[in-house]
């Protein structure tokens, strides 16, 4: 009989758990051991209530959890005994000095690396999974090379391309692998080992190899890219708002052309989330790092336009609720950076409320998996704020609502009955266009979509005040 292959997962968050759980219960002759230095998070993926909320996950995680697949605290166990160790670490923006703002926050990782250059005993594969700067494969080399003269290591970069909220089926049926390997023929067998992994369910054409540095960079692209198609739709939103012209009629049209695609094309309040902005920053610092200053500034307006969209979704509101939202109630539907998931982080949502409380509105925040860590993200925030799961009991008394995240729910409530239990004149700011906006207006609401005519019941200019 062989020797069982043992897997170790460095950081058991959004993309640790979910990747290893699907790895789990792909190859049950492997042993996976997800380890975390956070004990709460690790006593969750214990339990029956697991820390991140992800369809489908539940059931991947029963499946295998106790049989192949663990969750500890053994950070150093768990190092000695692997084979192959997948660094899922965060890789945060960094806070403070140079680069602050920027440049991505390596002490996670590299403290990982460290850590696991002083446990290891036996030969170990290094698989990449965090997102990271092109080149920080060389600096975790000089790291493991210096000191540790028992054993070897190879690097591999694996960058994950799953989104949140199907993370789930994305790893079961992803577009592609990428693998990124130096030619030296460790390399290349450290390469094969990962390769056959993912052959187990992935088709072979489907799994990408290339240099390592490809590798790296290809992830901060790929991010860079989606972020940018949603920047360019949000900028034309506010053309379309100017010239009543309708957001989706254009992205319908655009779309259809084969070599742009109709995917990832929806308007929206803004885009959010634990990656896009961060990479997006990473990636403008590695420009300006290396003198590329035009290249930097390109990629630096994706960021902008998404926080000019979500300033210009607070302006909107002011200007048409008659310049003062003092004193106002105000349900925000939604609080997720996106629908199917708990995760606030970088939500748009953040930011909208806390410029609503700025102007003294006081905000009801409701969402089905994130309130939470909605309550987390506006600890301390000064104002007037109380969250409540029941959208009904949200939007009762509230002079407008506000449509953040796009839950399917939300679009099926029953508005009428929402529109009655609304202080009057009722406004309703559909931050993903995803409302009936002809059927609210004839209920009696004034709609603002996002890049589509207004439907108001005022028949006047708006007045100027403010
Ligand atoms: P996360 O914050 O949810 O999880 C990271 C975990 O690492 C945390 O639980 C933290 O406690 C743990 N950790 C930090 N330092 C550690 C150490 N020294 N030892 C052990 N554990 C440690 O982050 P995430 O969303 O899973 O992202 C992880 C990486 O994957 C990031 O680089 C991110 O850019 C990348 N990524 C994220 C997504 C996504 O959708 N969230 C998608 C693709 C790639
Ligand atoms: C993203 C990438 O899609 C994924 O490949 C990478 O691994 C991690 O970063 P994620 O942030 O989880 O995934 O979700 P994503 O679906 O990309 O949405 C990001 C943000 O863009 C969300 O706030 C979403 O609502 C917004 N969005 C998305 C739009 O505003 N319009 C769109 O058309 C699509």
């Amino acid at each position: 009989k062989t020797r069982q292959m043992k897997i170790l997962c460095i950081g058991a968050g959004y993309v640790g758990g979910p990747t290893m759980a699907v790895i789990a219960s792909q190859c049950p002759d492997i042993k996976v051991t997800v380890v975390d230095i956070n004990p709460e998070r690790i006593a969750r993926w214990n339990s029956e209530r697991l820390p991140i909320y992800e369809p489908g996950l539940d059931e991947v995680v029963r499946s295998a959890r106790g049989r192949n697949l663990f969750f500890s605290t053994d950070i150093e166990a768990g190092i000695r005994e692997s084979d192959m160790i997948f660094v899922s670490v965060n890789t945060p923006t960094k806070m403070f000095g140079t680069g602050a703002g920027m440049a991505a926050d390596l002490q996670y990782w590299e403290k990982t690396a460290r850590q696991i250059r002083e446990c290891s005993n036996t030969p170990k594969i290094i698989v990449e999974k965090s997102t990271l700067p092109v080149k920080t494969a060389q600096a975790m080399k000089r790291i493991f090379d210096a000191g540790n003269h028992k054993t070897r290591f190879t690097v591999l970069s694996n960058p994950e391309f799953l989104a949140e909220g199907t993370a789930v089926n994305d790893l079961k049926h992803p577009d592609r692998v990428l693998i990124g390997s130096d030619t030296s023929p460790a390399g290349i067998r450290a390469r094969e080992s990962l390769v056959d992994i993912y052959a187990r369910w992935v088709d072979r054409d489907r799994i990408l190899t290339t240099n390592i540095w490809s590798s790296e960079l290809s992830k901060l692209v790929a991010n860079a890219f989606l972020a940018q198609r949603i920047s360019s739709v949000n900028a034309i939103s506010a053309l379309c708002e100017k010239t009543d012209a309708d957001i989706a009629e254009v992205t319908r049209a655009v779309g259809m052309d084969s070599r742009l695609g109709s995917k990832f094309l929806n308007a929206s309040v803004g885009f959010g989330g634990s990656c896009f902005k961060k990479d997006i920053l990473n990636l403008v610092y590695l420009c300006r790092y290396y003198g590329l200053n035009e290249v930097a500034d390109y990629w630096e307006g994706v960021i902008r336009i998404n926080e000019y969209q979500k300033e210009r979704f607070v302006v909107n509101m002011l200007g048409n609720m008659f310049h003062t939202l003092s004193g106002k109630r105000i349900c925000l539907l939604g609080f997720a950076f996106k629908a199917h998931t708990g995760d606030t982080r970088e939500s748009p949502g953040i930011y909208i409320a806390k410029r609503l409380m700025e102007e003294r509105a006081k905000l009801v925040v409701t969402d089905p998996e994130a309130l939470e860590n909605a309550r987390f993200e506006l600890q301390g925030v000064e104002g007037d704020v109380c969250y409540t799961e029941d959208p009904y009991a949200a939007t009762d008394g509230c002079d407008a609502v506000a449509l953040m995240t796009e839950w399917p729910q939300y679009a099926a409530l029953d508005f009428d009955r929402i529109f009655r239990s609304m202080a009057q004149p009722a406004f309703i700011f559909d931050g993903r266009n995803i409302l009936d906006h002809a059927k609210l207006y004839t209920i009696g609401f004034n709609v603002f979509p996002i890049g589509k005519p207004a439907l108001t019941h005022f028949h006047d200019e708006p007045s100027i005040g403010g």
